[in-house]
């Protein structure tokens, strides 16, 4: 059965997870038809990279809003901007698409919550949480009973080890490492190759190894 789907952003975020389509699509039956992609202000650069890959451009939000509902994914890496335009979608009626790249390893008992997207190589190990419109990206991993709460952001190479919490909102930098069995506090970020060894509270910054 193929379902429509429309991604939100075409930023350098928003085509990745048309890869990310396009791999399940080329791995599945249950492939996705992707309607087109939603940003309210596209550059020029941006749109003319989607109609290279024959993506249509929809127009702003508010327009789509309008249109017949779909299932929906939004491809924008800022935490809090993707939690705005989820809520939105969600509000008008439309489902969040769950988009899983095959190359992504789960083990025992893991959870996944609607709207996240697992690009190429990740790996999950047990027990896991994700909730809703987590994003986990390049290469990243997960350890045993950890929980990526809603609207988590984990860049390329992240790794989370096991027993953690990360809060809502929390956007892992690139590399970024968080040992065991730690709590990283809501809309906090951890800076790119960032070692965190403490608890990091909620809307806090850090960087450096370890992280200050
Ligand atoms: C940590 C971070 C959030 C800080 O952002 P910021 O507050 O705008 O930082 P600035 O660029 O103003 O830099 C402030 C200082 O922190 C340093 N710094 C910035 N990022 C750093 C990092 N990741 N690790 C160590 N030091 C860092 C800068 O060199 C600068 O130092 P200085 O004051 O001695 O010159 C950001 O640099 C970062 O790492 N974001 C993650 C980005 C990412 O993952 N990108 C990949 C996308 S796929």
């Amino acid at each position: 059965m193929t379902r429509d789907l429309v991604v939100i952003g075409a930023g350098g975020f928003g085509r990745e997870v048309l890869d990310v389509v396009d791999a399940i699509n080329a791995s599945t039956d249950a492939a996705w038809s992707v309607r087109g992609v939603v940003d309210d202000a596209p550059s020029q650069e941006n749109l003319e990279r989607l109609a290279k890959r024959g993506v249509t451009y929809l127009g702003g939000s508010a327009e789509v809003l309008d249109s017949q509902p779909a299932a929906y994914v939004v491809g924008i890496g800022s935490p809090s901007v993707r939690t705005k335009v989820a809520l939105s979608f969600d509000a008008a009626g439309w489902s969040a698409a769950t988009l899983i790249h095959p190359t992504v390893t789960q083990g025992f008992d893991v959870t996944i919550g609607a709207g996240s997207v697992l690009c190429a190589g990740v790996r999950l190990t047990t027990n896991i949480r994700l909730g809703r419109h987590v994003h986990v990206n390049l290469n990243s991993t997960i350890g045993h009973d950890t929980t990526i709460e809603d609207f988590v952001s984990i860049n390329p190479l992240a790794s989370i080890s096991g027993d953690c919490t990360i809060e809502s909102g929390v956007l892992v930098g690139v590399a970024g490492i968080v040992l065991n069995g730690l709590r990283i506090g809501a809309d906090s970020t951890v800076g790119g190759s960032a070692c965190v060894v403490r608890d990091v509270p909620a809307e806090t910054t850090v960087k450096g190894v370890p992280a200050r």
